[in-house]
């Protein structure tokens, strides 16, 4: 795979591709080379057929600190409205592959913000998340008030965002946001995100893509037009290979041999 300066790349098991964020003197702020470094990655392995999901994370001390203060500092309304400032990071948002983040140390306000961009999110015990925005004169610019208040409801969000205090892994799994936290140790999250990728990416990958589309239709759509969207998805299903063979092999008491058509 690619070199990049501020991130770092591999395949750490069978169809799984891993990226580290890799600014550790920033604690990973997410500058925009950063960003654009990371939506070239996760747009490569979109598109490469020997990766069925994604796993994506920071170091020990910070997942990320959050958007670049030192570089947003000086910008004016006319730069950060004309340039559509921060637009570009909700790209992670449209890839079909599911991407898993795995969060150890600082997850604060973009950093929180991206890790809520992703499908799973995994926490270790350290993990610390928080929208600190206020603190320093703005409010979230990532997609902080509008996928936290869809997760974890409008009473903490509301205080999240008004008083910028943190939160721990305890809270955010108590509160629905973590799908778990993963033991104590260094590395520990990243094997369990692994791991998780690499079950995910051993199934049908059409299967997979739409089992995506179909959750996220909960968070895009009315209960009505969802549950159409799910059945849809469904029903097409029944056009491919996989479900002919998940089926038969089911019933043939066998492992399904999965064609990803
Ligand atoms: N932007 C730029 N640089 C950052 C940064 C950020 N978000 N967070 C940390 N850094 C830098 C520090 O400036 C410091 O650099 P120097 O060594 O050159 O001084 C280095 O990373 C290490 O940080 P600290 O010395 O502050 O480490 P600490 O352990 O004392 O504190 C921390 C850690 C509590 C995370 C603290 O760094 C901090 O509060 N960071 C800012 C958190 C924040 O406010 N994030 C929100 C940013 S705004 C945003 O994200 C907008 C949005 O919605 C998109």
């Amino acid at each position: 795979t690619k070199q990049y300066e501020y991130i770092l790349t591999s395949k750490p098991a069978e169809g799984v591709a891993l990226i580290t964020l890799n600014r550790p003197k920033a604690l990973n702020a997410l500058s925009s080379p950063l960003f654009a470094e990371l939506n070239e990655a996760v747009a490569e392995f979109d598109e490469d057929h020997s990766v069925g999901a994604i796993v994506l994370t920071g170091s020990e001390r910070a997942f990320a600190a959050g958007a670049d203060i030192k570089e947003m500092k000086d910008k004016t309304l006319n730069e950060v409205y004309q340039n559509r400032f921060l637009e570009d990071w909700g790209k992670i948002t449209s890839l079909r592959k599911p991407i898993i983040a795995a969060v150890s140390g600082y997850a604060l306000g973009g950093g929180c913000e991206l890790a809520l961009m992703c499908d799973i999110i995994l926490a270790s015990p350290t993990a610390t998340f928080g929208q600190p925005e206020i603190n320093i004169g703005v409010i979230p610019g990532g997609g902080g008030t509008q996928r936290l208040a869809r997760v974890i409801g409008k009473s903490r969000t509301m205080e999240l965002t008004l008083t910028g205090r943190t939160f721990s892994a305890a809270e955010a799994e108590s509160w629905g946001m973590v799908s778990r936290v993963v033991g104590e140790g260094d590395g520990k999250v990243v094997e369990e995100a692994v791991a998780m990728a690499k079950t995910i990416a051993s199934k049908g990958r059409l299967a997979v893509q739409a089992g995506k589309e179909a959750v996220n239709a909960a968070y895009e759509q009315t209960l009505r037009e969802g549950l159409n969207t799910e059945r849809k998805l469904f029903h097409m299903l029944f056009a491919t290979h996989d479900q002919k063979e998940g089926m038969s092999a089911f019933a043939e008491k066998r492992k399904p041999v999965w064609k990803n058509a």
